[in-house]
């Protein structure tokens, strides 16, 4: 391998807090290395058309504490094509021939390597590069989704988590004076995890997650009805933009959606359904709102059904990083720096217990889910329901 001596940088999918501290963290490895460093603005985008800017540390004091990405974002796909494909083999031909053509970028931006800040579908980019074309490419794992293998967090997670869990917290006041029910749908894609840090978190009464599809009846009327019926007047339930009704359900409890409505979403550039346009925290109220069972209990104990839906959106990514976050990206800059100095490409910086370690690109950017052994399950479904059994009337 000749010397590094110049790096490019680029962020990539959504944006999130903690994308600035770990441009940051590089910064500082790459100065005191003698390397230089360039931005890369609007991810894959402005690396396929060459849109840079200089990168010197000298102007940004202290960038590891400003939210969103100093580089700006998108989320271009140079394979996307490649979907349209029928057969195996002539995808696989399309995807050499892309990643070959991306090697030449190398030379039009000058650099000797290239660290890849983003998502699943974003350091899926940067590993078919590197396993078509050998590409001196790292990756660092980024997502308020927590959603990939090859990290125990990603950063932007627990900022993400935080201002969901304020919002949950903030809410009940109003839910309270206005004796309603909240429905409070969170991001997080297919992927729970967001939803229910923030559920267990501030103790809401409800966590609906996508990796445990919901009975309607079950999950959520029945709670209500059993809540209701024990004094509480007031409930907050936290859904996940991706959470559905299971088969069974979705045929015996809905009438404004089918399987049809949720299957033919609208799709992304990287082939991921448009979850927020289901809008499903609105799809419940309007479910609740026709079920006059559900109604008639809540007057029985004294008060009117009041449901509304808040969707937290993009609330979620928004902001400065917590301190968490800022030294978690410190840390995957410095470490992801580190490997490019030493030449071992093809690799992600990665969250191990409290240690900065590194996994290869292929095995890290697999999607992640919550398990069904995974303990905030239990505590999940504890808290939903011990409130109701243990409380006396
Ligand atoms: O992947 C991060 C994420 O914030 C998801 O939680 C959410 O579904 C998606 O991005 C929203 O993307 P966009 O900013 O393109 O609307």
């Amino acid at each position: 391998m000749g010397k590094i001596l110049k790096v490019g940088i680029l962020t990539s999918g959504g944006d999130c807090p903690g994308l600035n501290s770990v441009i940051y963290g590089i910064l500082l490895k790459a100065f005191d290395a003698g390397v230089e460093c360039v931005g890369i603005l609007k991810g894959w985008k402005g690396f396929m058309e060459n849109i840079t800017i200089p990168l010197n540390i000298a102007e940004y004091d202290d960038l590891h504490t400003i939210g969103g990405t100093l580089l700006y974002t998108s989320r271009t796909n140079p394979f996307k094509d490649i979907s349209k494909l029928k057969s195996e083999e002539e995808k696989e031909k399309l995807k050499e021939k892309i990643a070959k053509e991306m090697i030449s970028k190398f030379n039009e931006l000058g650099i000797d390597a290239l660290i890849v800040i983003g998502g699943d579908d974003s350091l899926g980019v940067a590993l078919s590069l590197y396993q078509y074309s050998k590409a001196n490419v790292v990756g660092c794992p980024k997502t308020i989704d927590n959603d990939l293998v090859g990290t125990h967090y990603t950063f932007g997670f627990w900022s993400a988590v935080q201002l969901a869990s304020n919002a949950l917290d903030n809410l009940t006041t109003t839910a309270r004076s206005h004796q309603r029910v909240f429905i409070v749908e969170i991001m997080g894609r297919d992927a729970g995890f967001l939803t229910m840090y923030s559920g267990i978190s501030a103790g809401a009464d409800i966590i609906l997650i996508p990796e445990t599809p919901f009975d309607l009846e079950k999950d959520v009327i029945n709670i209500l009805k059993k809540r209701v019926n024990k004094g509480y007047k007031y409930h907050i339930i936290a859904c996940s933009e991706g959470a559905y009704p299971d088969n069974e359900s979705l045929k015996r409890d809905f009438k404004t959606i089918s399987k049809e409505t949720i299957d033919n979403l609208p799709k992304d550039m990287f082939g991921n359904p448009k979850l927020p346009v289901l809008n499903i925290s609105q799809i419940l109220v309007d479910e609740l709102n026709l079920r006059d069972d559900l109604k008639e209990e809540f007057l029985k104990n004294g008060v009117d059904f009041e449901c509304r839906s808040v969707v937290l959106g993009h609330t979620m990514r928004a902001g400065t990083p917590t301190s968490f976050d800022r030294i978690l990206g410190l840390r995957f800059g410095l470490a992801a720096m580190k490997l490019v100095l030493k030449g071992d490409f093809g690799k992600m910086v990665s969250l191990q217990g409290n240690k900065i370690k590194t996994f290869p690109l292929d095995e890290g950017v697999k999607k992640k889910y919550i398990t069904p052994d995974n303990d905030k399950m239990e505590l999940r479904d504890l808290l939903v329901k011990i409130r109701y059994l243990s409380k006396q009337k």
